[in-house]
Order: structure tokens, then C-alpha cells, then sequence
């Protein structure tokens, strides 16, 4: 990239239950970041209605676009942007398809280059709001929808390690939120929560055949036993407790598989490791990472707080990989709801 030349990304996200807009400056400076969340709308039903997200995301895309050009004085996209981007998967097909949409129009209108994202590398890319990337890096996302393990070679180059077999970790969170009665999504009350309990309940060790992958599913039916053992044997159940054990369980999970990575020969040189995803915001599992990354001398670069959930402001940022390399898209990409790191090109 040029570095005299100040580069600008509209980027949209649209892919689960927030409608985002963003412009970004050089694909680590947010000029612009207007969010509007449907989480209010899903709460009532325990999880993201489909047909009601792509409402929503429909009522919400040009206004969330027009405040986050307004907000970036953007007043002649042709000239000042560089690029439109859009998340065009994972995700729930009829949200992405709003998003996607709204961000090929924009790009035809404005005869602007069109860049399609994917969703999980943003997540990962979002760490650039904290600090520069160093490569090579290890990636580890942990959101609602997605737990994975990622060896960065190169800014456009990710390999997945290992990945979760069942239920991602934010998934497993708001289940066991559900049945101790939290709303959704319940990570960050259970977190809350956890503070004030002891993790006094001994939930099993989680074996997969990959070493690497990740598995909560065996973690979530042993909580809900123990619930349904403690109802009928009418013990006191201390949801603060609950909460601490099942936060403690799933932490030490990711941990013990970040662990093992760790100890690979094959990633000995990373320079870094990234956290991203909306789990990322968990104190817990924050503090035992920067914990274990200090005794093995590597670089712990996760996403600030504020944007480990779903935003534009990490499309933008991944984005700006593409568009170093002159990398766009026609505007006839389509969805891609089951969309993985397909960006992977190269063996370890
Ligand atoms: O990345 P995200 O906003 O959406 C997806 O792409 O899936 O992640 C949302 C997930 C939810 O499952 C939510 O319960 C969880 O992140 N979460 C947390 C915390 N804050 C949000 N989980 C654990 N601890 C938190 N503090
Ligand atoms: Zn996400």
C-alpha cells in the first residue's frame, strides 16, 4: 500500500443480528462505526429469528450507512472512498443478502471497487484496533457462531487448526444462560454472574481425536445433569456457582487447546497471538491467556472490548487486506452463509 495515500473503506455487516456500517481509514482507524442491535427483538425467543433479523436488517442498512458517512464527512463517496465492502458469509442468508446488497449498489453507484469479506476474518482483523498484526500469528476466534484456531502466515493467508465439533463457545454460554434463566445473550450476564460464585462443580475433561479441535457439548450436558440431579434430590442450586464452574470449564478448554498449539514446533516463530469474536470479551479467559502468552514470550493482541461482538469496523479492516493486493470482487458474489477461511491457499 501506498503509505502517503490515505485509503477509505465503507464497510457493511450484516451477517447475524446487528446492522453495521463503517469507514475505516487505512484498515486500522475508525473514522465512522454506526451499530444499530436487533438484540431486543430476538430475546423474547432465546436465539436469532432468521425471517425477523432480515427485517430488521432492512430497516436499519441506509440509515446505519448514511450516519456512518455523515459521521467520517464523506460527502463525495466517488472521490473520497476507495472501496465498498461487505461481509458476504458465514452467516444467516436472507441478513448477509441485505448487507451484501446495499454494498454492491453503493460500489455500482459510486463506480467504486466492491470487496467481499468474510465474517472471520474480520473477527481476527479486529485486533488491529488494539495493535499493528505481527506475522506469522496464531488466530484464536471464539464468537456465537464460530470457535476456531487459526495459523496466519501472511495477512492473506489462514490456515485452520482446529475448530469446535459441536456448539461454538459463545453458543454453549447462552444454553447454559438459558436453562439458569438469563437472557440472551447470556455470556456476558453468566460472566458477570460468575464473579460473585465459586466454581465448586466439577464438570469432565473434553477429549477430541484431533488434539487441537474443541468439543462443549459433553461440558453442557454435564451442567444441565447436575441441574436435573440437584432439582430432583431438592438440593439448593447456586446459579452464581453454575455459572463460575461452566465459565471455568469452558476457559480451561480453550486453554489447554491453546496450550498444545503452543507447544507445536510448527508455529514456534509466531510473532503474535490474536484474539477476536464476541467470547473474547470474557475477562476469564482474557486473564489466562495473557497469563500463558507472557511465560511463552509471544505478543497477546486481542480485540478491544468494544469490538469483539459483530461490527463494520472489523469488515473495513479486513477488507483493506483485499485491497492492498488489488483484490475485489464482481458484483455478482452471492451469500455464502457456511463460508470458512476458503482464503486458505498453502499447507503449514
Ligand atoms: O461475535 P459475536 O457478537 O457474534 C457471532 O459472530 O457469533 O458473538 C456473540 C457471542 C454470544 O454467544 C455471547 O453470549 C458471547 O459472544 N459473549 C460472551 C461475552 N460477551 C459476549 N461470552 C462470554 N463472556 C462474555 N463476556
Ligand atoms: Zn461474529
Amino acid at each position: 500500500m501506498d503509505n502517503q495515500k490515505r485509503q477509505l473503506i465503507l464497510a457493511i455487516e450484516s451477517s447475524a443480528d446487528e446492522t453495521s456500517a463503517a469507514v475505516i481509514e487505512n484498515g486500522n482507524r475508525i473514522l465512522s462505526l454506526s451499530t444499530a442491535t436487533q438484540i431486543a427483538s430476538h430475546r423474547r425467543f432465546g436465539g436469532i429469528v432468521p425471517e425477523v433479523a432480515s427485517r430488521h436488517h432492512l430497516e436499519w442498512i441506509n440509515l446505519v450507512i448514511d450516519h456512518a458517512l455523515q459521521e467520517a464527512k464523506i460527502t463525495n463517496p466517488k472521490q473520497q472512498l476507495s472501496a465498498v465492502a461487505a461481509t458476504y458469509g458465514p452467516g444467516l442468508v436472507g441478513s448477509l443478502l441485505v448487507g451484501l446488497m446495499a454494498g454492491k449498489t453503493l460500489a455500482l453507484t459510486y463506480d467504486l471497487p466492491f470487496i467481499g469479506v468474510n465474517h472471520l476474518i474480520g473477527h481476527l482483523q479486529a485486533a488491529i484496533f488494539n495493535q499493528e498484526i505481527k506475522y506469522p500469528a496464531l488466530g484464536l476466534l471464539v464468537s456465537g457462531g464460530h470457535t476456531q484456531m487459526v495459523w496466519i502466515k501472511s495477512p492473506n493467508q489462514f490456515q485452520l487448526i482446529g475448530q469446535t465439533l459441536d456448539d461454538a463457545a459463545g453458543e454453549a454460554f447462552d444454553k447454559i444462560g438459558r436453562v439458569l434463566n438469563l437472557d440472551y445473550p447470556a455470556g456476558q450476564k453468566l460472566a458477570e454472574l460468575s464473579s460473585q460464585g465459586t466454581a465448586n462443580i466439577s464438570l469432565p475433561k473434553v477429549v477430541t481425536s484431533n488434539p487441537y479441535d474443541f468439543s462443549f457439548s459433553g461440558l453442557k450436558s454435564a451442567m444441565i445433569n447436575y441441574l436435573h440431579t440437584s432439582e430432583q434430590n431438592n438440593q439448593a442450586i447456586i446459579v452464581a456457582d453454575c455459572a463460575a464452574s461452566f465459565q471455568k470449564a469452558v476457559v480451561e478448554e480453550i486453554i489447554e487447546r491453546v496450550q498444545l498449539v503452543l507447544a507445536d514446533q510448527k508455529f514456534k516463530n509466531a510473532q503474535q497471538f490474536l484474539l477476536g469474536g464476541g467470547v473474547a470479551a470474557n475477562q476469564l479467559l482474557r486473564e489466562q491467556l495473557s497469563d500463558l502468552l507472557v511465560k511463552r514470550s509471544i505478543s497477546f493482541n486481542p480485540t478491544p472490548i468494544k469490538l469483539t461482538g459483530d461490527n463494520a469496523a472489523m469488515i473495513g479492516a479486513a477488507a483493506q487486506l483485499k485491497l492492498n493486493k488489488n483484490q475485489f470482487d464482481n458484483l455478482d458474489l452471492n451469500a455464502e452463509p457456511r463460508l470458512n477461511f476458503v482464503e486458505i491457499s498453502q499447507s503449514l
